[in-house]
């Protein structure tokens, strides 16, 4: 067997793999259970809520649920990659919390509506507006209705924080749901944002959207088998070109080598990018360029 053929049969052996529900089983790795539910929102999306049931549930009564909500590009596996000691939703559970980890619309395990196939441009019309405006409440509809607590904490990354605060200035009712609140790495206001790749492109978005509208491209960013290969070839430990991983990374997302475990690049790569709508970073574009933060209903795509 000569080797391309034996590269393609281990994409296609990945690619089945990745059907696979990968947070599920890295949750399992550690013993916890793991549980998932499907959400259907207010305008006919079906999100995937995975969750960490707590380990006895007559404490569990004493202490609110945790929303930990990704980031862009990221899913319910980021909250739990780094393990028993270092993610936050393991520590958590290990305390006794329950914990909840919701997948954005769009993202590998939330990737069903009602009525658009996830193929369709339809299904694809939203930006992170929509994901505060409509998944998060639904989501937190289904915790409080689930658990009985009518409160919950909330800790986010990133775009997780951005849709936060649409939820809470769109629906203010939701405000007196959330007993805290930890933005991690918070998003708003981006006029100051200094990533180069990601200047250029907002800079440069109208010819991306030409571009895009000529490839027919909905989807930004899907996890592929392709990815996940490259990133245990090319981003494992000893590779030669993980130094080559690391700067793609650092340029776009900031520098801070001492925080970065390198070992954990492929796990990363297993589940990230997990796979967002062009409209997503669109409207982020439309942030770095007008310095505001304002929803797409002045803006017209
Ligand atoms: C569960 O928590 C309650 C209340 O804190 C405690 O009294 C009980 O011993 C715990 N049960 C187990 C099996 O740990
Ligand atoms: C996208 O949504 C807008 C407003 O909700 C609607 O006017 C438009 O027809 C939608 N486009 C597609 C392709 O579904
Ligand atoms: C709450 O849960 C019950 C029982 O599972 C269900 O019938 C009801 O529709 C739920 N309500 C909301 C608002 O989700």
């Amino acid at each position: 067997m000569n080797v391309s053929v034996s590269i393609i049969i281990l994409v296609l052996a990945i690619s089945v793999d990745a059907a696979k529900d990968l947070v599920c089983q890295e949750i399992q790795i550690h013993d916890y259970p793991c549980e998932s539910y499907e959400v259907l929102t207010e305008d006919g999306y079906v999100v995937t809520l995975h969750r960490i049931p707590p380990r006895n549930l007559t404490y569990a009564r004493e202490l609110k649920p945790f929303i930990l909500m990704h980031g862009l590009i990221g899913s319910a596996a980021d909250f739990i990659l780094s393990g028993k000691q270092r993610s936050l939703g393991c520590m958590l559970h290990e305390k006794g919390y329950d914990v909840w980890l919701p997948n954005a619309r769009g993202t590998t395990y939330s990737k069903r509506h009602m009525h658009f196939d996830s193929s369709s441009e339809s299904f694809w019309n939203f930006t992170w507006h929509e994901i505060g405006y409509y998944d998060l409440p639904a989501t937190i509809d289904f915790i409080t209705n689930k658990t009985g607590h009518n409160k919950l904490h909330y800790v986010a990354h990133s775009q997780g924080s951005t849709i936060f605060l649409v939820m809470l200035s769109e629906r203010p009712e939701y405000n007196e749901k959330i007993v805290s609140a930890s933005l991690l790495a918070p998003v708003a206001f981006l006029a100051n944002l200094e990533s180069p790749p990601l200047r250029l492109m907002a800079s440069e978005s109208e010819k991306i959207e030409t571009l895009l509208n000529h490839l027919g491209l909905h989807e930004l960013f899907p996890s592929t088998a392709l990815n996940q290969l490259g990133g245990h070839l090319f981003c494992g430990k000893g590779a030669p070109t993980q130094n080559l991983c690391i700067l793609v990374t650092y340029l776009s997302v900031g520098f801070s080598d001492y925080e970065m475990d390198r070992s954990l690049f492929p796990k990363i790569f297993e589940t990230t990018p997990a796979g967002i709508s062009r409209k997503q970073f669109q409207h982020f574009g439309q942030l770095i360029n007008s310095g505001k933060y304002h929803s797409t209903r002045f803006i017209s795509f």
